[in-house]
């Protein structure tokens, strides 16, 4: 399959939009924007995003002990932007405060989940990194979609009369 079919394919599926940090050995800040955030698993409670290899930030994260998944809201599409463009300082504008395991991170994000590393695994010409969650918080702030290469916002909620839930099996999600 061309790269250009898959990305097409990829562009049509949604998926959030999140900024993931993480403090290296010398307390340098790094960080990128990621929508390839994805629960793996309940027990244990694993976590992933893929990274790049080819990104400035690979080499932090990939040997990083945490990292700390900020999934933005429907407001912060200028920070997805700023942690997404190469050559400058993402961290300047200092919106970023202390969070949980001491990680840089938006007071405001709709969730945060924390993360101990559990293992970088490679995956082609990505990195998986696999993190095991050590905490999270949840807020009702409306998040932050990619949809079509751009941002979107969820769609209304359809009335509770227009959906069957026990009939699909996924009342516990
Ligand atoms: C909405 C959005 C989602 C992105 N998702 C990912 C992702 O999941 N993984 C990834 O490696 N890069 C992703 N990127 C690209 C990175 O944020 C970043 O631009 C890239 O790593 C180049 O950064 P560098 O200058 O650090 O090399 C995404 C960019 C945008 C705008």
């Amino acid at each position: 399959m061309e790269p250009s079919t898959l990305t097409g394919t990829m562009a049509r599926v949604p998926g959030p939009v999140t900024v993931v940090t993480t403090i290296d050995g010398d307390g340098k800040r790094w960080g990128f924007t990621a929508s390839s955030f994805s629960s793996v698993s309940l027990d244990p409670p694993l976590v992933s995003v893929c990274l790049d290899k080819g990104a400035s930030t690979h080499a932090a994260f990939a040997t990083a002990r945490n990292f700390l998944i900020n999934v933005l809201t429907e407001e912060q599409h200028a920070v997805a932007r700023r942690f997404a463009t190469s050559g400058i300082d993402r961290f300047a504008a200092g919106d970023m405060q202390t969070c949980e395991l001491g990680l840089p991170g938006l007071r405001t994000a709709g969730v945060r989940v924390a993360c101990s590393m559990h293992s970088a695994v490679d995956a082609g010409d990505h990195t998986i990194l696999l993190g095991f969650v050590e905490e999270a918080y949840t807020s009702d702030r409306t998040p932050l979609v990619y949809y079509n290469r751009a941002f979107a916002r969820p769609a209304p909620n359809a009335s509770r009369a227009d959906q069957d839930f026990s009939a699909c099996h996924i009342a516990d999600w």
